[in-house]
């Protein structure tokens, strides 16, 4: 039932201050993390030497986004496969490697194999899976569940945001087992997270202006997102959205390293979607920003609130609230999900059901 939604879609994204709140609330106690469903002990959390994340389209882009919060808060490399390479290439796996595969159908072919091919090997698998009960679910040696319930558009977007938070979780848990935050600065990023669900509904509500902007490129031939850093991640599951429901190619480029090839495609009113959450590298970006605009592209910036300085860069500017910037992601994206969905019901798709597009991937 769409519940007076138009399409499933647009529920699900209004469901995602809900999805945080019940992906995170069961795993805070007091003013700890507790993630029973690890299996872990904080022994064991602390023999961990590197991760490996395996998974497909956007629950890999929330794997990306793991890697730089994982490594970040608790100082444990990690590597991001795609499942369908990562069972190809012979991975090298390690004393102390652990896996985490992320899916949230559970069935996704590729990622199930994945998941075989480490248990063959003697590793342990950590599930983050939204499906209860489905294949990965069954047969990872411990799941953490992103409770984010039924997701019917084929286009993610709320198991997407429970797929954040869960690899907060984890990053948080494991840097407060080894000393890799401070007690205080564990304690500010809880708050930051309790404070995610009311900041996504508030940029949920700003749906309106979005869509008269989103409006404007309905009859656009490609579209650029550039990040880099989180903002690099964020930006390929922008792209992924967009293309995926309203047929409009676009590409995601690490920021730095659109100069090196792509920025020959720029032309006069070439929508550029520049992300940037991460204070440490808003000059960086500015940089790559006016690089594109002077070459004729439409920028639109997608920053945090304060960053006015991006405004001398950006044609146009949506403002995020103030998180912790490994955080950001979660409100980021919320923008990019509305611009996708209002570009594709502009152009009249069938916004739930892409064409050539399965909800589950179950072939290889
Ligand atoms: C994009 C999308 C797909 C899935 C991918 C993995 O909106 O939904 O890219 O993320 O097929 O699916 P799961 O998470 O079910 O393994």
């Amino acid at each position: 039932e769409k519940a007076g939604y138009e399409h499933f879609m647009l529920k699900e994204m209004y469901e995602q201050p809900k999805t945080v709140t019940d992906t995170i609330s069961p795993r805070i106690r007091k003013n700890d993390i507790v993630i029973e469903e690890l299996g872990m002990s904080d022994e064991d959390l602390l023999s961990v030497r590197k991760i490996h994340i395996v998974a497909c389209g956007s629950a890999y882009h929330a794997g990306v986004t793991g890697k730089y919060v994982l490594e970040g808060l608790a100082r444990i490399p990690v590597e991001v496969d795609l499942a369908s390479e990562f069972r190809y290439r012979n991975p090298i796996l390690e004393d102390g490697g652990m896996v985490v595969v992320i899916s949230q159908s559970g069935e996704t072919a590729d990622t199930l194999a994945a998941l075989r091919e480490s248990k063959k090997r003697g590793f342990k698998v950590l599930g983050i899976v939204n499906v209860v009960g489905s294949s990965i679910a069954r047969e990872a040696d411990n799941v953490m569940y992103t409770w984010a319930g039924p997701e019917i558009a084929v286009a993610t977007t709320k198991a997407y945001s429970a797929q954040l938070i869960a690899l907060y979780l984890l990053a948080l848990k494991l840097a407060r087992v080894r000393h890799t935050v401070t007690e205080r600065e564990f304690e500010g990023m809880l708050e930051d997270l309790g404070r995610l669900p009311d900041q996504i509904e508030l940029l949920l509500n700003n749906k309106n202006r979005i869509q008269r902007f989103a409006n404007r490129y309905i009859a656009a031939k490609d579209v650029f997102f550039i990040g880099r850093g989180i903002d690099y991640a964020i930006s390929m599951e922008g792209s992924l959205k967009l293309k995926e429901i309203s047929y409009i190619h676009s590409e995601a480029y690490a920021a730095g390293e659109l100069k090196h090839g792509t920025i020959s495609l720029i032309e006069e009113g070439t929508l550029v979607a520049a992300v940037s959450t991460q204070p440490s590298l808003y000059q960086k970006t500015i940089s790559n920003m006016v690089e594109v605009k002077s070459r004729g592209a439409f920028v639109l910036a997608v920053t945090c609130e304060g960053n006015r300085e991006i405004e001398k860069a950006a044609d146009y500017v949506i403002y995020i609230p103030q998180t912790n910037p490994f955080f950001a992601n979660s409100l980021a994206i919320i923008p990019l999900q509305l611009f996708s969905y209002y570009v594709a019901v502009g152009k009249g798709c069938d916004v739930d059901k892409p064409r050539n597009l399965a909800k589950s991937v179950t072939v290889e």
